[in-house]
């Protein structure tokens, strides 16, 4: 097997078995948002751990293509054990790498929604900073 072929499986399987899926009751940080060009949509929310900064629990909820919905899958298992401020610097490059295979810039839109998202969240409730580069999204 290529490691292009590798990695379309891992996509592949992320999306037919989403990790962490479901939105935390009682959650301490949300955001749901829009990739406007298609109007698929992602749900994250988060659970904070005792210092109220590591990520702890994060789940998410959505609607769309495979590589949106496989990206935040896997972006729940990088950023679990993150502190808050962590995440909200993690460059889109190390979940491209995760993602491992070429994208077209309209695909890296797709794949990044669900860490917009979660950016969106986190800043939302710990006032982490969101660069204007996320800014171009649809949150609510
Ligand atoms: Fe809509 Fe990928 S086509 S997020």
């Amino acid at each position: 097997m290529s490691d292009e072929q590798f990695y379309r499986e891992v996509i592949l399987d992320h999306y037919k078995n989403p990790r962490s899926y479901g939105v935390l009751e009682h959650a301490d940080a949300h955001a749901e948002g829009q990739n406007p060009l298609c109007g698929d949509e992602v749900t994250v929310s988060v659970k904070f751990g005792d210092d109220g900064e590591t990520i702890e629990q994060v789940g998410f909820e959505g609607r769309g293509c495979a590589i949106s919905q496989a990206a935040t899958s896997m972006l729940t298992e990088i950023v679990r054990g993150r502190t808050a401020s962590q995440v909200a610097a993690l460059p889109k490059e190390e979940l491209l790498d995760e993602i491992g295979i070429p994208l077209t810039p309209a695909r890296i839109k797709c794949a990044i929604l669900g860490l917009g998202v979660l950016k969106v969240a986190l800043h939302r409730a710990k006032g982490t900073p969101l660069p204007d580069e996320w800014q171009g999204m649809d949150f609510a």
